[in-house]
């Protein structure tokens, strides 16, 4: 998910990220995520999500309160991955989307804020507006809860009024970067809000400003296999070192997690080196059309209308081959054969066949 501001090429997964090169190994702060599959509204509408992803893709904004942009409501999120929440004391838990590509925390979509001791209401209207949906309403401060017990204080949280694309969910843990709160609150157009990982920074809990991520595929709608680290990584999740790369001076990919990247497959360039960012709120890889063009032809692969995602049958299947991300001009990351296509097991709730992958 995205905050609408334009960018001009991919979209990536995220596999880790991280803003400097010392290793924390074995951070205590872990959330487990769920990655869930949506469950409103029958069939999951991926098209819809491309084209109103699309839309926003192509909408400049930058933040302004007020800024209209056309809203395809797309309450069908495909896939997010949901983290526990608790915000006050006693805290009341809400099941957010963990989302690296916006950075205003907020709740209220479904479970109602609940006023404790540790509110505090700024008067502050505050009002995002993404690629598929928006928020807005009132800003507070309140004592949050991450994890297994770790607090800190006077976070900026948003309390919604109205909510239009988060059906099923609670609201958004906006891990981005600061940049991206800039002008969301009604009263100052150009300051910004205290982003969580900041304050787990700033007050102490967290040794740097780091996020990693880990989740894997599954095959049922709803499961808990991923987690989020703050302030380091979980080194059973990985082997070998983690590779650094500088974000992106791209203009639009820079608001975000941003990093210049290519693709290769087998000998094919597919993408020339590029901006684009890592977004935790789509396991869709939204790639330049020339990309993905050439990703069809070497595949064989048609365009299924229904689903609106590239089709292949079991012997194309064992044809594919890996394309390589190059990234930092160090590492390359295959996306291996699984990582390309959508859980066959799943591709019912997608309008699909389980006749094609
Ligand atoms: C690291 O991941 C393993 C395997 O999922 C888990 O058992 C462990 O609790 C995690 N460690 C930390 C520090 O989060
Ligand atoms: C995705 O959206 C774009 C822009 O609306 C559209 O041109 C394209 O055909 C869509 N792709 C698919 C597979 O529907
Ligand atoms: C708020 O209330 C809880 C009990 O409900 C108490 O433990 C806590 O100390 C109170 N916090 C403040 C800031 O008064
Ligand atoms: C925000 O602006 C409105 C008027 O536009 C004013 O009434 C209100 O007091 C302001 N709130 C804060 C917290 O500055
Ligand atoms: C809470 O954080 C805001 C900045 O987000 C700061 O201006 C304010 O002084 C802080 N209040 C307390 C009590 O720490
Ligand atoms: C909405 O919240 C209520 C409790 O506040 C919960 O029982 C229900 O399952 C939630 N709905 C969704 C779609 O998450
Ligand atoms: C917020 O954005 C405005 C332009 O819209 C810019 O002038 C201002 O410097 C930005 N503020 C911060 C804190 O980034
Ligand atoms: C690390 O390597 C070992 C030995 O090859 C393997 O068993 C393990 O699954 C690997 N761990 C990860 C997270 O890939
Ligand atoms: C990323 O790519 C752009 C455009 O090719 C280039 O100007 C920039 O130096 C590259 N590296 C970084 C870190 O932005
Ligand atoms: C794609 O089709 C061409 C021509 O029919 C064939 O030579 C090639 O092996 C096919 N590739 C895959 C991956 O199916
Ligand atoms: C898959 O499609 C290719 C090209 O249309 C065809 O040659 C092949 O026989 C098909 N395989 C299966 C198992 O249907
Ligand atoms: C890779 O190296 C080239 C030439 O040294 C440089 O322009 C480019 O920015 C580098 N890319 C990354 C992602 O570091």
């Amino acid at each position: 998910m995205f905050p609408a501001v334009s960018l001009l090429t991919t979209l990536i997964l995220a596999l880790s990220i991280a803003a400097s090169s010392v290793e924390t190994r074995d951070s205590p702060i872990s959330l487990p995520i769920a990655r869930r599959l949506s469950t409103s509204g029958g069939t999951i509408n991926l098209l819809q999500h491309n084209q109103s992803s699309a839309a926003a893709l192509k909408t400049f904004g930058g933040n302004t309160f007020d800024r209209r942009t056309d809203i395809i409501a797309v309450t069908n999120h495909a896939v997010s991955y949901i983290a526990a929440f608790g915000v006050g004391s006693p805290a009341t838990t809400y099941e957010l989307i963990v989302d690296t590509g916006s950075s205003n925390t907020w709740v209220g979509a479904n479970t109602s804020y609940v006023k404790t001791n540790t509110s505090v209401n700024t008067g502050q209207s505050v009002k995002v507006t993404y690629d598929s949906g928006f928020f807005s309403g009132t800003e507070c401060t309140d004592t949050v809860t991450l994890g297994s017990g770790l607090t800190i204080t006077n976070q900026s949280i948003g309390v919604a009024s109205t909510s239009k694309g988060f059906c099923g969910y609670d609201g958004i843990l906006g891990i981005g970067p600061v940049y991206l709160t800039n002008g969301t609150l009604k009263n100052s157009t150009t300051t910004t809000i205290l982003a969580v990982t900041k304050n787990l920074y700033s007050q102490g809990p967290i040794p740097q400003e780091d996020v990693s991520v880990s989740f894997e595929p599954t095959t049922t709608r709803s499961y808990t296999n991923g987690e989020h680290i703050f302030g380091g990584t979980n080194a059973t999740k990985y082997n070998g070192t983690i590779a650094y790369t500088p974000l992106t001076k791209t203009h639009r990919a820079s608001y975000y997690w941003g990093i210049n990247e290519s693709v290769t497959y087998e000998t094919t360039r597919f993408l020339a080196e590029t901006a684009g960012i890592v977004d935790t709120d789509t396991t869709l890889i939204l790639i330049a059309s020339s990309a993905y063009s050439k990703h069809q032809s070497a595949t064989n692969a048609t365009l299924d209308q229904t689903t609106g995602l590239l089709r292949i049958n079991s012997t194309q299947h064992s044809a594919l081959e890996n394309p390589n991300f190059n990234i930092g001009n160090v590492t390359t990351y295959a996306l291996t054969l699984n990582g390309q296509i959508w859980s066959r097991a799943l591709s019912t709730y997608l309008g699909g066949s389980h006749s094609y992958i």
